[in-house]
């Protein structure tokens, strides 16, 4: 059975401040993903939260890049930002950049990461979903993943596995796209990957019979827009196991965490916490980073779950070792690198006060 799985992503407005989503927002999205399923465009759907951005996964037969999908995504974002008005949640309809829908949703703001597939006897998905972080934030975990061998046994031990999987690579500045092959170009596949805000991992196949295995939103807010008007806080479906990394291998580089951009104002380095979905609130400096991890199992498109992965002791120390890591590097308030270089930062007075100082600038 051909299945095809959208999960598309906008922050609509948050409750308290950016830090969470509001239960009416979410309820709101439940309905319409509802009435869409009962009229038969989606076969289920999921709605949840990650900190201040809903989350729509929803099973269907439309194939990738569906009209009728993205505008029932956008239609449902409307909706819920007319609740978040209603409710003067902060930053309602945040990341909606236009007034109308038009044929895609792709460019209008939302984040998406689709992918089709034959469904498996058992097809076991995990999707990852973050907060207060920008697109390429999954490139570290996605090449531990897939090309790691000291995370992924399966690469070396598995007979499925061993021949390795094809990474696609996006230049966000310049839409252009590349792949590479696994194990044989790790160098010069990871030149891009440790780039991750001009190059993001968008997809990952399995090598031998050319299967999708990782779909992850490389939008761009800032870049969409031409000014900060929130972070894109990405998402990421991976397929598992079988010819695919097992679930524990999926969430093993979690368990180190790394530091990624984003945190209070999209303008910090932080670490990239794994939370339960309980605790995917941005609090902290409206952060520190963090994601969550969905489990499902697909039944003919039925989506069996979520399970709560991160919900778990064994993280326990990832997250006190993430803490330590926010504490260090909250230190260094408003310096480098805590604060993003200039060049990098989305959010900024610098231009305004070079002007007003402009006068005072004397040659050396
Ligand atoms: C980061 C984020 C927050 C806001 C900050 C200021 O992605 O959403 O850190 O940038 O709370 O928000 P405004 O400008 O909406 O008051
Ligand atoms: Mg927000
Ligand atoms: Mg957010």
């Amino acid at each position: 059975m051909d299945i095809t799985l959208s999960v598309i992503k906008a922050d609509v407005g948050g409750y308290v401040g950016h830090s969470s989503s509001h239960p009416d927002v979410i309820q709101k999205a439940k309905e319409s993903l509802e009435r869409a399923k009962e009229q038969g465009l989606l076969i289920d759907y999921y709605v949840t939260a990650c900190g201040d951005d809903l989350q729509l996964i929803m099973t269907h037969q439309q194939g990738e890049d569906s009209e009728q999908i993205h505008k029932l995504a956008w239609d449902t974002f409307v909706g819920c930002t007319d609740v978040a008005k209603r409710l003067k949640l902060h930053g309602a309809g945040q990341d909606l950049l236009s007034d109308a829908f038009s044929g895609t949703i792709k460019g209008l703001g939302p984040g998406v990461a689709e992918m089709q597939f034959t469904e498996r006897t058992a097809e076991t998905i995990v999707i990852f979903m973050a907060d207060k972080t920008a697109s390429g934030a999954w490139n570290l975990p996605l090449y531990k993943i897939f090309a790691d061998p000291f995370n992924t046994i399966g690469l070396v031990i598995a007979s499925n596995m061993h021949s390795g999987f094809t990474f696609e690579v996006h230049d966000v500045l310049k839409s252009k796209k590349i792949t590479f092959n696994a194990p044989e170009e790790t160098y010069d596949l990871l030149i891009f990957l440790g780039s991750p805000s001009r190059y993001a991992l968008k997809a990952v196949y399995h090598k031998e019979s050319g299967e999708i295995a990782a779909s992850s939103s490389t939008q761009r807010l800032a870049l969409i827009a031409g000014r900060y008007v929130g972070k894109d806080d990405p998402v990421c479906i991976v397929r598992s196991q079988g010819k695919f990394p097992a679930v524990g291998e999926i969430l093993e580089p979690f368990a180190s965490p790394n530091i990624v951009k984003g945190w209070m104002r999209g303008s910090h380095h932080g670490p990239l916490i794994p939370v339960s979905f309980r605790e995917a609130r941005a609090i902290r400096f409206d952060g520190p980073p963090r994601a969550i991890a969905a489990g499902f199992q697909l039944a003919n498109g039925k989506l069996i779950g979520a399970a709560d992965l991160f919900d778990d002791p064994s993280f326990d120390l990832a997250r006190q070792q993430a803490l330590a890591m926010a504490d260090f590097l909250r230190r260094m308030g408003p310096f480098e690198p805590h604060r993003l270089p200039l060049e990098e930062m989305e959010y900024t007075t610098m231009p305004e006060v070079s002007k007003k100082l402009a006068s005072r600038f004397q040659n050396i």
